[in-house]
């Protein structure tokens, strides 16, 4: 045993034997910075600002990465607020479109305002809130929401809570302020951008990683090749900025990439109206925001209408001809000495796909491993949340890998690690300890993947 691992034992039996009277780890006082995220946190999930129920986790929920899908959508009780337009009559009308919402995970959005209900409105996949430190500044100022003008005002994180609220949240569709729901309030606005600031990856990737899977790194080769995969130049470091040859660096950047013009897109088969999304402004130019990639793989369906439900089919998007014949695809093939725009083959459409899988993976590995550390850190009470999202985030890890076939002996630690990770909730004394050996069983797990 090292020495480490002794001290820990050591605490833990200590623990074990003290647990009889409650054997509470004292916290450290917080700082002003963690008081305003975890307030931040508390309004983020419980505050309903008056409204008809929601919260802002009814659609980001913690446990669903912070996003909601059909499969996710499927496990909620009729009653909750997420489907106020199937119970409040008052909402039954142009408020969602209760089909598409159980269907594809499509929320109804107005965004070029509130004045014709019936015919001025998009719906939208829900994006994931994490890794917004690095997804949402651009030289323009702010950029958030799928076609980054998702905020009224300044279009900033803070003011998308605002714009949120009004949305969602409201009684009846007067949207009436201080009837229908009441604002946030400026200090409100700062905790929930505090916290939200605080989910997910505070950095860039710094690519190329040193990748160990045969397919997943020429998967990362391709996406870095600007002659090939062209992906870096959108996606920088597999993150939502771009670096456009001859125009530099553009920050989190606006481009028609062409979702639009996809044929058979699932909302629209059904035969259900589902005006054109005419993207940023009103009128939009048929742009939308770079999203991050890093937590694609475990966060679909993609693009901003949940158009395709598969991280393979994403990739393949840009073999097509919606994304050839659009502006951006049009852009890259100016700039390419065979004026071409993207073209891949099956098994180049696999190997990005392979590595962002393994980059989402890996994610999800600094995740778990980060929340069992803290897990060991608190009380008892406080540790079973803690170990049920390391516990997800494990569950989402080897359905990433299995889903791309990829890295079984990878799979084989991390459901080692989700057993003990389960171990460690149930177990009255040893929690700590199984969390230890799960963090272990992590690592060995991110072992296969990178060097
Ligand atoms: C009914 C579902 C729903 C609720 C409730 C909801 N959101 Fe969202 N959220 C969405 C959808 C849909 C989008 C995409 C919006 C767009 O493209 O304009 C989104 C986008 C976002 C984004 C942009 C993320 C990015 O990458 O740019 C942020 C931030 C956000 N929501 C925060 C919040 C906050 C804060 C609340 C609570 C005040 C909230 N949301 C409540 C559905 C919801
Ligand atoms: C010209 C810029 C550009 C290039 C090049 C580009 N992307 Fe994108 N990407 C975008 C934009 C903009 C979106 C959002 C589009 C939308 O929702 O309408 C996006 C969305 C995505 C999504 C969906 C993410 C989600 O959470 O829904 C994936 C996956 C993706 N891109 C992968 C790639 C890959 C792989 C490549 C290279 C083959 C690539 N992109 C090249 C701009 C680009």
């Amino acid at each position: 045993m090292r020495p480490r691992e002794l001290v820990s034992t050591a605490r833990v039996v200590l623990c074990a034997v003290v647990a009889l009277s409650g054997c509470k780890t004292v916290s450290p006082p917080a700082d002003r910075l963690s008081q305003l995220i975890a307030k931040g946190r508390d309004l983020f999930f419980n505050e309903t600002f008056a409204g008809n129920g929601r919260t802002c986790g009814t659609c980001h929920p913690a446990e669903n990465n912070f996003t909601i899908d059909p499969a996710f959508i499927a496990t909620l009780p009729k009653d909750n607020p997420l489907f106020v337009a199937e119970f409040n009559p008052d909402l039954k009308e142009n408020f969602e479109n209760p089909a598409l919402m159980r269907e594809f995970g499509l929320i109804l959005e107005n965004l070029d305002g509130f004045d014709d209900l019936k015919n001025k409105f998009v719906m939208r996949g829900v994006p994931h809130t994490l890794g917004l430190r690095t997804s949402v500044q651009s030289p323009g100022g702010p950029r958030t929401g799928w076609s980054g003008d998702g905020a009224p005002g300044d279009g900033s994180l803070r003011s998308f809570a605002t714009g949120a609220v009004i949305q969602h949240f409201t009684k009846t569709l007067n949207r009436i302020p201080g009837v229908d729901f009441r604002l946030p309030t400026g200090e409100e606005l700062d905790a929930l951008e505090a916290f939200q600031l605080s989910l997910g990856r505070q950095q860039d990737l710094a690519l190329p990683l040193r990748l160990k899977g045969t397919v997943p790194k020429r998967g990362q080769e391709i996406f870095l090749d600007n002659k090939l995969g062209k992906c870096n130049i959108c996606h920088v470091n597999a993150g939502a900025t771009a670096n456009f040859p001859g125009r530099g660096s553009l920050g989190n950047a606006n481009f028609n990439t062409g979702v639009e013009d996809l044929p058979d897109q699932p909302a629209r088969l059904t035969g259900k109206r589902v005006p054109p999304d005419d993207g940023f402004r009103s009128p939009g130019d048929g742009t939308f925001n770079i999203p991050p990639l890093v937590e694609a793989a475990d966060t679909g369906p993609f693009f901003h209408n949940n158009a395709i439900e598969t991280i393979e089919g994403a990739v393949g998007f840009y073999d097509g001809e919606a994304f050839n014949n659009s502006p951006a695809g049009q852009a890259l093939a100016k700039i390419d000495p065979k004026g071409k725009g993207i073209e891949l083959d099956g098994t180049q459409i696999v190997a990005i796909a392979a590595f962002l899988r393994v980059i989402n993976v890996l994610e999800n590995i600094r995740q778990s491993i980060e929340l069992l550390e803290t897990s060991r850190a608190v009380s008892s009470t406080e540790r079973a949340g803690l170990l049920a999202r390391a516990a997800r985030e494990t569950d989402d890890s080897i359905r990433v890998l299995r889903g791309g076939g990829l890295h079984a002996e990878a799979v084989a630690h991390l459901r080692e690690a989700r057993r003990l990770e389960d171990k460690a909730v149930r177990s009255l004394f040893f929690g700590r300890r199984y969390a230890q050996e799960a963090i272990r069983e992590q690592k060995k797990a991110r072992a296969f993947l990178v060097e």
